[in-house]
């Protein structure tokens, strides 16, 4: 779950071109569980269309302070000020961050601002000479100053065919700025998690290799679970077709265990929790071949050599880290989990059995038993691996409780 779940979002719309990915804005922070309430300027009318944002938003967008003569209402800034736990302007023109400096409000978005106690975050948006000119500039450092969290623009082609500073952020990495900023006082902020995810390929040739079945699901569900309570998550994970966007997972792709393992090994000093959901492959083919293995005789075989046990050598040298590995058993899983952990030297194990239905690779449940270096053990019910997930990390917390 999001951290923008349940939050009363103020979304204001000024009239840059950059407007029409506020369509796409409106979405994110819908699915990340946000209420929206749009809040258009004039201007901003050439560029997308109202009921673009209210059907996006499910509500109706406001522009005017009063609504038609017949009707008798107005739409009052100070309630919509009051209602919202954020405001955000995106994209903010050069114009509108000159008035929200200096205090001008001859239209409702500006009005509703200068009577918001929340916090404000602004996404400027403009050519880039306006972007660089001192005035900005100047704007910029004055509403930083109100405390005000400006999420830069990007570097890019501009609307005007010109290439530099002025782009608007992608809606990816504003929802992002908005979830790193409201996670700030989450359990996980200052922790670092290593996570391992997805199986190893293991090349034969060019164009062959051996690996396995792991769908990095499980690796991945952490990740996100991680975030969401704060941490920053290193993910280091072999091939696999599962996707995460978000600014506090760094992913670095993977392929084989050897490259796993110097990947772990060159970040693990600065990690405080490793989780290893990675299925390594155990052993390497011993020689690559350079060009591609053609058929001849009826049988082949490849001499293997033995991967190194990434778990095992970080468990070997670990000082503070928290370590968390995982075992797939088919028999006497309880044994020889708790030899893992003595072998690993790790602090908790998540047992998975092949005998339980619904637990295992490729699918979307899993069914674990906790185990830790005191060897006590907690079955846990048959759940999705989101779930499970949640699980992992509540572990992660309660050690730093
Ligand atoms: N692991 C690892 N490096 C390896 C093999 C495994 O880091 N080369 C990690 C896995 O990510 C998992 C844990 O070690 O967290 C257990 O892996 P598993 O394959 O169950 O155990 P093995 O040590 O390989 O023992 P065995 O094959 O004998 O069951």
């Amino acid at each position: 779950m999001s951290v923008l779940s349940g939050k009363k979002i103020v979304l204001g719309v000024t009239g840059g071109i950059a407007a029409y990915k506020t369509a796409s804005l409106v979405r994110l922070l819908s699915k990340a569980g946000a209420e929206v309430q749009v809040i258009m300027t004039p201007a901003s009318h050439q560029f997308i269309t109202p009921f673009t944002l209210s059907t996006l938003s499910k509500k109706p967008v406001y522009t005017e302070f009063f609504n038609s003569k017949e009707s008798g209402t107005w739409n009052n800034h100070v309630d919509l000020a009051l209602w919202a736990d954020l405001m955000l302007v995106a994209p903010a023109t050069a114009n509108t961050l000159a008035k929200m400096a200096h205090g001008l409000c001859g239209n409702l978005l500006l009005a509703v601002y200068m009577s918001a106690k929340c916090p404000v975050y602004i996404a400027p948006a403009m050519d880039l000479d306006m972007y660089i000119h001192p005035s900005t500039a100047q704007n910029l450092a004055t509403l930083t100053s109100y405390n005000h969290v400006i999420i830069p623009a990007e570097e890019g082609e501009l609307a005007s065919g010109l290439i530099g500073k002025g782009r608007m952020s992608e809606p990816e990495t504003i929802v992002a700025v908005l979830e790193a900023s409201l996670s700030k006082d989450l359990p996980l902020q200052n922790k670092k998690i290593l996570i391992t995810a997805g199986p190893t390929y293991e090349p034969i040739d060019p164009v062959r290799f051996i690996g396995n079945h792991s769908s990095g699901k499980m690796g991945y569900d952490i990740a996100k679970e991680a975030v969401k309570r704060g941490a920053t998550v290193l993910l280091v994970s072999g091939p696999t077709n599962q996707k995460i966007e978000d600014s506090r997972v760094h992913v670095i792709p993977v392929i084989s265990a050897q490259d796993m393992y110097e990947v772990c090994h060159q970040y693990f000093d600065e990690v405080d929790v490793v989780v290893a959901a990675a299925a390594v492959a155990d052993y390497r083919p011993k020689d690559v071949a350079t060009q591609k293995i053609k058929k001849k005789a009826d049988e082949f075989s490849i001499t293997m050599d033995k991967n190194p046990d990434i778990l095992a050598s970080l468990g070997a040298i670990k000082k503070q880290q928290y370590l968390i590995g995982f075992a797939l058993e088919t028999e006497n899983e309880v044994e020889h989990a708790k030899e893992k952990i003595v072998k690993k030297n790790l602090d908790l194990i998540v047992l998975n059995s092949l005998n339980d239905t619904g637990a295992g690779f490729g699918k979307p449940t899993n069914k674990v038993t906790f185990i830790d270096r005191a060897f006590h053990i907690e079955p846990m019910e048959l759940k999705s691996k989101e779930a499970v997930a949640q699980d992992i990390v509540n572990k992660i917390m309660q050690h730093y409780e």
